[in-house]
């Protein structure tokens, strides 16, 4: 998920460049106006942490941009391609690294293992919101 402020920095585009190159397929897309129940939902793990409040705040106070992304070993190679959570600890060419210097404004989200991919992907699409198709090159 491309956070608010990854929107309003115009990354979407270098976002899905990234994992467009690398060789991923893109099978979901789409902007949303989040509501409080579904970043709620989504960041649940996180409801006892300080940050949750103004976490969840952040994620509906303007759009963002939902991708599922498909391939071999798409999970972990998203999370090097994206970086290490906070900003300022991520090596330079992740998207973190290159782009943020701010924890809670960290541009994108990732899921963390196939299982919370599986969760997320339920909780972010329906069934028809997702194509299902293989490059024929
Ligand atoms: P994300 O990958 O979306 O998962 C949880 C988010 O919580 C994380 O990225 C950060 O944006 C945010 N987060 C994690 N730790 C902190 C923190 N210490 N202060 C503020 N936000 C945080």
């Amino acid at each position: 998920m491309v956070k608010p402020d990854g929107v309003q920095r115009a990354l979407v585009g270098e976002v899905i460049r990234r994992f467009e190159s690398k060789g991923f397929i893109l099978v979901g897309l789409k902007m949303m106006q989040v509501s409080r129940e579904l970043a709620e939902k989504h960041y649940e793990v996180h409801k006892e942490r300080p940050f949750f409040g103004s976490l969840v705040e952040f994620i509906i106070s303007a759009p963002v941009v939902a991708m599922v992304w498909e391939g071999d070993g798409v999970v972990s190679a998203a999370r090097k391609i994206i970086g290490a959570t906070n900003p300022l600890s991520a090596e330079p060419g992740t998207i973190r690294g290159d782009y943020g210097v701010n924890i809670g404004r960290n541009l994108i989200h990732g899921s963390d293992a196939l299982e919370t991919a599986a969760r997320e992907i339920s909780l972010w699409f329906s069934n028809d919101e997702l194509a299902n198709w293989e490059p024929t090159i």
